[in-house]
């Protein structure tokens, strides 16, 4: 295929965004309020038949939500949910200096969205990718994440470094740091990490971050920073192999997506501005003070290598250090998983 076909590919994608709001998504827009809605007048305000508007209200049910029809009264969502809407992220854009943000219905990941941007040369530093759903939500360790319609944040931003991979050191401890004071800035001030990036409150994960990089790391090179918030997800959304909670599950309210963000990317741009000009090195103490595992017995697990010892924290690399019976052992990401080991 000739390139210019590529970018042409790339671009009709790009479009398929939240730019132009199909029916159904002025749909899901009007019900989002939990309240009960007319077939007429949902009909009238979008300029089309009733036997359209249910059509489109199976498409919804598809989609993941549950719709309630009571006779004499219309359709209304069985619980209400926080959209996210176009406008308001175009004047976060200009807010922040930021790029346009992409919004997408449902994606199979926002991270592989932006790293066929990247590849089609259509996105730049600082561009970020959103979807209400995630198809192939991607965790760490090729793990999936679970991505319900409209439940949380999934986000995936662009970040470029001049000065090859040593840069990358501690990068994903920081994005956790940010996590953990935005949560902190919403109520959750027992928000903790657990190395590398795991975000926890009351011991639940809420959040989780997936870096994926792109270019030469010996030079300039690209970095995707995915990060999956739990905001308004519920039991009900489906189970998950492991302890979760989300904002709306703690705090029993619904959450403004908006504000999450709002607040998330007050807390990220400045330290990715600053750990790009003094590395993790400057995070350190802050990041000790949020540490989930601070004198715990931990087992850290190397392919089917188990490593007993007693945790120290982190390094200026960002390294995790554990004190054994034969010395002090460093362990930096990638395969290493870490878990509490459990006596008696
Ligand atoms: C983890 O396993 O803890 C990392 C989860 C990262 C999930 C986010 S959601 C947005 C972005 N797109 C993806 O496919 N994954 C990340």
């Amino acid at each position: 295929m000739h390139t210019d076909d590529l970018k042409y590919k790339s671009f009709k994608k790009r479009n398929n965004t939240m730019q132009n709001p199909s029916l159904s998504d002025q749909l899901v827009a009007m019900l989002a309020d939990g309240q009960f809605h007319s077939g007429e007048a949902i009909g009238e305000v979008l300029g089309v038949s009733r036997a359209a508007v249910w059509k489109r209200l199976q498409a919804l049910e598809a989609l993941g939500l549950s719709i309630e029809s009571v006779k004499g009264k219309g359709y209304r969502l069985k619980s209400a949910i926080s959209l996210f809407d176009q406008q308001q992220l175009d004047k976060m854009a200009i807010e922040f200096g930021l790029p346009a943000m992409a919004l997408h219905r449902e994606l199979d990941s926002t991270n592989a969205e932006l790293l066929r941007l990247l590849a089609s040369h259509q996105a730049e530093k600082g561009q970020i990718v959103l979807a209400e759903k995630q198809t192939a939500g991607r965790g760490r360790r090729g793990r999936s994440w679970s991505s319900p319609y409209a439940a949380n944040v999934y986000l995936s931003l662009l970040w470029t470094f001049e000065r090859g991979m040593r840069q990358l050191d501690g990068l994903s401890l920081v994005v956790g740091l940010a996590l953990q004071r935005c949560l902190a800035e919403l109520g959750f001030c027992d928000a903790r990490i657990k190395w590398p990036n795991d975000v926890l409150v009351a011991n639940r994960k809420i959040a989780g971050i997936l870096l994926e990089i792109n270019g030469d790391p010996t030079d300039q090179f690209h970095v995707v920073i995915g990060i999956g918030l739990n905001v308004n997800m519920l039991d009900s959304h489906g189970s998950i192999d492991q302890a979760w909670t989300s904002l709306q599950q703690q705090q029993k309210v619904l959450h403004d997506k908006h504000q999450v963000l709002q607040v998330l990317l007050a807390s990220l741009l400045p330290m990715l501005a600053k750990f790009e000009r003094h590395g993790f090195n400057h995070f350190v103490s802050d990041w000790s003070e949020v540490d989930a595992l601070h004198g715990q017995e931990v087992t850290v697990t190397i392919g089917d290598q188990a490593v007993v010892g007693e945790y120290r924290g982190v390094n200026a690399n960002g390294e995790l250090k554990i004190a054994t019976t034969h010395g002090e052992r460093t362990f930096n990401g990638g395969e290493v998983s870490i878990r509490k080991s459990y006596h008696g």
